[in-house]
This record gives structure tokens, sequence and C-alpha cells, in this order.
């Protein structure tokens, strides 16, 4: 994982909710309702980048089975600890140490396959999406799962660059900085941080030259949602 701050204490922060501002609260909220609103369509929720079970009690509430995928094994460790504390029946979720640039291959090992693919939700939240090194590999995984994927980031104009600005501030990383190429908005800092929103039309021409459907739905004042659905 080229990204490694994941993998330090740095790496909590910006899962630390006293370092959000106010959009990126509203964020959050609003990311929990669209996945509400959908969520009545799967038997199954496989959240990646899951850090600590960032939906697993809702998803649980939900009576979906939820499965966690992260690269960090400190987050999964967190992960099951919370879980079991809450009483979660170990029946319905488990959390596994998963890349997302294969992430069709979690379905065959896991037994996730006698489910049937169109209520199997692949979702991305918080902008993990953002996060991973390789998306181009990533979107032909979500190909080959044949399943309905989910994709919660960030638009690109300039208010959600700000807003993201003062959340990564508030992280405490060092030497900051934000440019805009083709790609989308890309932040980067010393400690090895990168997150980046993608322009919905760069993100479009990559899922369809994959034959994969894109959708786009804006939710709050800086998130906005990629779906096959
Ligand atoms: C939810 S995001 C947090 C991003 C942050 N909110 C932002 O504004 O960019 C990051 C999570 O994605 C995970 N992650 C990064 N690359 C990954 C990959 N290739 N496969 C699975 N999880 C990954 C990280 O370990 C971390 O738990």
């Amino acid at each position: 994982m080229e990204n490694n701050i994941y993998m330090t204490e740095q790496g909590l922060e910006l899962i630390n909710d006293s370092n959000y501002p106010y959009p990126v609260v509203e964020f959050l909220n609003e990311e929990r309702k669209y996945l509400q609103s959908v969520i009545g369509h799967y038997d199954v929720l496989l959240e990646v980048g899951c850090m600590t079970g960032r939906h697993l009690a809702w998803a649980m509430k939900n009576n979906v089975y939820y499965m966690g995928v992260d690269v960090v094994e400190h987050y999964l460790v967190e992960a099951r600890k919370k879980a079991c504390d809450l009483g979660m029946p170990l029946s319905k979720y488990k959390f596994v140490n998963w890349n997302a640039e294969s992430i069709d291959g979690v379905l065959n090992e896991y037994d996730l396959r006698k489910f049937n693919s169109n209520r199997i939700l692949i979702f991305f939240p918080f902008n993990c999406f953002g996060n991973i090194s390789n998306i181009s590999n990533v979107i032909n995984s979500l190909k080959k799962s044949g399943c309905h994927y989910l994709i919660s980031t960030y638009k690109t104009d300039e208010s959600t660059s700000k807003s993201r600005l003062d959340y990564y501030k508030n992280c405490e990383y060092k030497s900051l900085s934000s440019r805009t190429n083709e790609e989308g908005v890309v932040f980067t800092s010393q400690e090895g941080f990168k997150s980046v929103a993608y322009h919905p039309h760069w993100l479009k021409d990559l899922f369809n030259k994959a034959c994969l459907e894109f959708k786009a739905c804006d939710f709050s004042s800086m998130g906005i949602m990629y779906a096959n659905t």
C-alpha cells in the first residue's frame, strides 16, 4: 500500500470526530441517510475501507450481513473488538484484511457467492475510494464482481476543497498542499497522506471503458455518490 499513513497514529486523525468541520459532519450524516434509502434492496453490505467498522452497527439494525474490509490490520483488530463489546452475533459479520483492487476475490474466498450478486452492495465510505492507489484495478474488479457498487466521495468545487482543507488542517498534517489536475482535486502532506476527489467526467470515462454503468448524485454540500443502480 503506497499510502501508508493509515499504518501510523496520524492516520487515525482522519477518523477523529473532533477534526470534522461542520460540512464534513453534514457529509457523514447525509451519507448514512443515502445508505438508508437504498439498503432495503440488499442482503449484504460489503464496506471497503471500513476502518473500525463504520457502518457495522447500522447494518445489524437493518438486518443485512456485513463484511468490512481494510488494508490496515490494526483498524480491523479494533473493529472486531468493538463488535464483540457490542455483542454483535458472529454469524452476521466479518472483518478481513483485503485490498479494494481485488475486491471480487473476497466474494469467493468468504462464501458471499451464496447471495445473489444483485443483493450485494459494495460500498466505499467517506472518500475511501480517493485514497486507493490503483483505481483502474478497483474498477475492473467491481466489473468482475457483478455486484452493485456505491462510492461516497467529494465534489471538486472550490467550497468543497475549502472544507477538505479545514478538515485535513485539523488533523495537523504538515506541509499540506492541494492541486487540481485532469483527474480531480488532490491533497497531499509530508506524512504521505494522499486523498483525491475525482472529477465526475474523469471517473465516468474510466467506468464506461470497463463497461460499467455510472450514475452520479449529489448529497450534502460537499458529497457526491457514484453508483451503477
Ligand atoms: C475512509 S478513508 C478516509 C479518507 C478521508 N476521509 C479523506 O478525506 O480522504 C480511508 C480508509 O481507506 C483504507 N484504504 C486505503 N486504501 C485501501 C485499499 N487499497 N483497499 C482497502 N482499503 C483501503 C484505509 O486503510 C482507511 O481505512
